[in-house]
């Protein structure tokens, strides 16, 4: 148990009318775009607690993974922290960000069950935000792949509205990269800094709605808010000037593509493969929601300038009429 080390945090009091939010991704604790969007958050005057994992942990969904040891057996990815360092802990100067070495699920519960509970008694999380993640999760298959989805579904099974946030540009860049995370820290035109505050609209326009209210989002629905390239790497990549994306609303379901797997004769090993919307009939087939709408895939990549926000449920449950034809396809059988 570290309780003494931390025990200074407990004196921490906060902010009143402020947002409690528990901040998490997949790529891992140090990259750049969890790191702004933690300044952001805390600059819009929410109380922020950073809870992610010590590497990139993309592709995991909600797999539950947490350490068997009570030590790191690698530093974490960018070196922060050496092996041989707990396998959770706080930046030194930074109380508020956590590392923990497990999944992105994982980490929303150790935040939840023991870090928030042992070291901020008193703290109950008003919402979840994960990302924004370094690459875009459209679609139900990039739903139960990506741990930035697992992040935010776990919040929402938890009963806490979550949001997972995810950009199109995907480099996996530490916040103290060559070209330096502080020289950016106040480049409006940084790509980071664009996604924070694109964040904090979506929280402020939630709180701004709930009022008094303190859910902020209905029991068992959280958001999927997929964002492109801004800034000077849209204008670098693209020639596109895209600063201040406007929001449409989509639906999960629609254009949406999977991975596949395909083998590589050079190197002997399979590769990932994205296949399209042909190919993955089942993800596309619309049971839910507002049928009108766009499914979200390829709505904010790069030949647009805006943010889809998508809403969805954890209620994985078949629509009536679908269970009642299953039934009705097992009874003859299952009846004899
Ligand atoms: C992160 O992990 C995923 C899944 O293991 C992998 O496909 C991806 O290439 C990794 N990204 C980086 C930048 O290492
Ligand atoms: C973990 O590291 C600490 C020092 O940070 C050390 O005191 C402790 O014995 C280590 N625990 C194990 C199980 O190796
Ligand atoms: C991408 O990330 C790496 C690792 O943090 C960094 O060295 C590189 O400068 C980044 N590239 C861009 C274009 O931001
Ligand atoms: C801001 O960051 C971008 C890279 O995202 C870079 O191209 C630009 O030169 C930076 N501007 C300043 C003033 O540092
Ligand atoms: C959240 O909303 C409440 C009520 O609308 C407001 O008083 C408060 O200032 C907002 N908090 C932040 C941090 O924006
Ligand atoms: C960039 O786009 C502008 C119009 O928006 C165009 O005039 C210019 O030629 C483009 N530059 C390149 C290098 O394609
Ligand atoms: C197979 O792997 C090699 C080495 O990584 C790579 O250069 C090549 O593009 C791959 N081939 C295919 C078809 O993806």
């Amino acid at each position: 148990m570290k309780l003494k080390s931390f025990a200074a945090l407990t004196a921490v009091t906060p902010i009143v009318n402020a947002l409690n939010i528990l901040l998490s991704n997949d790529d891992g604790f140090t990259s750049s775009n969890i790191r702004a969007t933690y300044a952001a958050l805390k600059t819009a005057g929410h109380n922020v607690y950073l809870f992610a994992a010590t590497q990139n942990e993309s592709g995991h969904g909600g797999t539950f993974n947490f350490p068997d040891t009570a030590n790191l057996t690698a530093p974490t990815e960018f070196h922060d922290f050496p092996a041989g360092a707990p396998s959770f802990g706080h930046e030194p100067d930074q109380p508020d960000i956590w590392y923990f070495n497990a999944t992105p699920a994982a980490c929303v519960a150790f935040g939840l069950d023991y870090a928030l509970p042992n070291f901020y008694p008193g703290v109950s999380i008003d919402l979840i935000v994960a990302g924004p993640n370094e690459g875009n999760n459209p679609g139900p298959a990039f739903y139960t792949l990506s741990g930035t989805m697992g992040a935010s579904y776990y919040g929402v099974y938890r009963g806490i509205p979550a949001i997972a946030f995810s950009a199109d540009y995907n480099n996996h860049s530490y916040y103290r990269d060559s070209t330096g995370w502080y020289p950016n820290r106040n480049n409006e035109s940084f790509y980071s800094n664009i996604y924070a505050k694109k964040v904090v609209q979506i929280v402020n326009a939630l709180n701004q709605s709930a009022g008094d209210n303190p859910r902020l989002l209905p029991l068992g629905v959280g958001l999927n808010v997929n964002m492109p390239y801004v800034g000077a790497i849209a204008e670098e990549t693209y020639n596109l000037t895209c600063n201040d994306p406007p929001y449409i609303y989509t639906r999960m379901s629609g254009g949406s593509g999977a991975y596949s797997i395909l083998f590589n004769d050079t190197t002997g090993v399979f590769d990932w493969h994205l296949i399209g919307e042909e190919k993955v009939p089942g993800a596309n087939v619309p049971f839910n929601g507002d049928r009108t709408l766009s499914g979200e895939t390829g709505m904010s990549s790069n030949t647009g300038c805006r943010i889809a926000i998508s809403a969805f449920t954890v209620d994985y449950d078949a629509p009536l009429e679908v269970s009642e034809k299953v039934h009705d396809l097992l009874a003859p059988g299952l009846s004899g």
